[in-house]
C-alpha cells in the first residue's frame, strides 16, 4: 500500500509516499482500507515535532478517516469485513490501509459519505465538546469564534448556530468571513482591519461575549477576553498563530468570568461514553440538516504535501480531506 512516511521530527517537506508492507489487524482491531482521511493543524504540530504525543518514528500521520473494513482481527465482535466506518486513528491514516481499535470506530451514519464521515470527528467532536460541556453553551447567547473559518472554527461556527447562539464570526479575511457567513454566523469581524475588542463590544451591544472559542491564540486573546461580558466562558482551544498567550488575571475577576481548557482527544479516552453520546447528536444535527459538515478542499494522496503547505500558511479554509482511494 501507499502512505506518507514521516522518518524525522521536523519540516514537513521531508515527508515522502512510500510503498509500505499491508498492515495486519491484531486483537480488537480491524485493517480500513481508507477511502479518506482528515487533515488538521495537529498533524502538522505531530510531524513538526510540537504536538502533545510524539510517537516512535519513522510513522504514518493522519488521525482520522473514513473508509470499510477489509479485515478483522482476534475479538473483534462489533464490526465485520465491508462495514463502513469512521475511525479515530491518532495516526497511520494518510495511507490506503490503516489499522484502527475496534473501540475507536463508528458506523458512518446512512447517507453521509466518506469525505464528510472523514472530517468530521476532530473538528466537530472539538467544538462540541467545547461548547457543550466546557461552556454549557446556551440558546440565545452570544458566541464569538476566533479563526471562524478554519476547521474547528468553522464547526464551532455551525455547532453554535444549531445550538441556537448568536454567532460572531472573527477571522483575518473578507473570503473567509464570507464562508462563516455562509455556514451560519451571524455577523463578521475582520480582526486584521477592525478593534477585536470593540467590535466585539459592538456585536453585543455592549454586553460582551457570553462565550469565546479560541483556536488561535497569540495577540488574538487578550483584546477578546477584554470584550467577554458577566460571568462569560473563554475557551482555549488552541494557538495555531504561534505564542501562548499570557493573561492578566483581573480581566477574569472583573468579568466573574471563566478560562476554560479545552482537551478533546484526553476527554474522548476518559470518558468514551460521553464522547460517544456527543457524536451521536453530531450525527443528528447533519441528518436533520442543522449542520453541513462541508468538505471544502480535497486533495489525492500523492498531493498531501499541498494540505501541508495550505495549513502551514494560514489557507486552510474549513475541512480538508485527502482522498486515498
Ligand atoms: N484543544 C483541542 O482539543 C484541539 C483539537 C483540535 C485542534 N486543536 C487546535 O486548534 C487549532 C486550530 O486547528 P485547525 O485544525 O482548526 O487549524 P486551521 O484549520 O489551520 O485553522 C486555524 C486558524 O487559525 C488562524 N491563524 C492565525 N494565525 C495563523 C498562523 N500563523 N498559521 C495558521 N493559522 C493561523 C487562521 O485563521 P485566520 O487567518 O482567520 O486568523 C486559521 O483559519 C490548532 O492549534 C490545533 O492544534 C485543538
Amino acid at each position: 500500500m501507499k502512505a506518507v512516511i514521516c522518518k524525522e521530527y521536523g519540516d514537513f517537506h521531508d515527508l515522502a509516499i512510500e510503498e509500505m508492507d499491508n498492515p495486519i489487524p491484531g486483537p480488537g482491531q480491524v485493517c480500513i482500507d481508507v477511502k479518506a482521511a482528515g487533515m488538521n493543524f495537529p498533524d502538522l504540530l505531530l510531524v513538526q515535532g510540537r504536538y502533545q504525543m510524539k510517537p516512535p518514528t519513522p510513522f504514518v500521520p493522519g488521525a482520522e478517516c473514513a473508509g470499510i473494513i477489509s479485515a478483522i482481527g482476534e475479538g473483534v465482535s462489533r464490526f465485520s469485513i465491508g462495514d463502513r466506518v469512521i475511525a479515530y486513528t491518532l495516526n497511520g491514516a494518510f495511507a490506503q490501509k490503516v489499522l484502527a481499535a475496534e473501540t475507536s470506530l463508528a458506523p458512518l451514519p446512512e447517507g453521509m459519505d466518506f469525505d464528510v464521515g472523514a472530517g468530521i470527528t476532530t473538528t466537530y467532536a472539538t467544538s462540541y465538546y467545547a461548547l457543550k460541556q466546557r461552556a454549557r453553551l446556551q440558546k440565545g447567547e452570544n458566541l464569538v469564534v476566533l479563526g471562524a473559518a478554519g476547521g474547528v472554527g468553522l464547526a464551532a461556527v455551525e455547532l453554535g448556530a444549531a445550538m441556537g447562539a448568536r454567532v460572531i464570526a472573527a477571522a483575518s479575511t473578507e473570503e473567509k468571513l464570507d464562508l462563516c457567513m455562509a455556514h451560519d454566523a451571524d455577523s463578521r469581524i475582520n480582526y486584521e482591519k477592525e478593534d477585536l475588542k470593540a467590535a466585539i463590544k459592538d456585536a453585543t451591544d455592549s454586553k460582551g461575549a457570553d462565550v469565546i472559542y479560541d483556536p488561535v491564540g497569540d495577540k488574538y486573546a487578550e483584546p477578546a477576553l477584554r470584550a467577554i461580558g458577566w460571568n462569560g466562558r473563554y475557551l482555549v482551544v488552541g494557538f495555531a498563530a504561534g505564542e501562548i498567550p499570557k493573561i492578566p488575571l483581573n480581566l477574569v475577576l472583573l468579568k466573574t468570568a471563566s478560562l476554560v481548557g479545552v482537551f478533546w482527544g484526553a476527554f474522548a479516552m476518559r470518558d468514551p461514553a460521553a464522547h460517544a453520546q456527543n457524536m451521536a447528536e453530531i450525527f443528528d444535527f447533519y441528518q436533520k440538516g442543522k449542520i453541513k459538515a462541508t468538505v471544502t478542499r480535497r486533495y489525492g494522496l500523492d498531493d498531501f504535501m499541498q494540505g501541508f503547505e495550505d495549513l502551514a500558511n494560514r489557507r486552510a479554509k474549513g475541512k480538508l480531506v485527502l482522498i486515498s482511494s
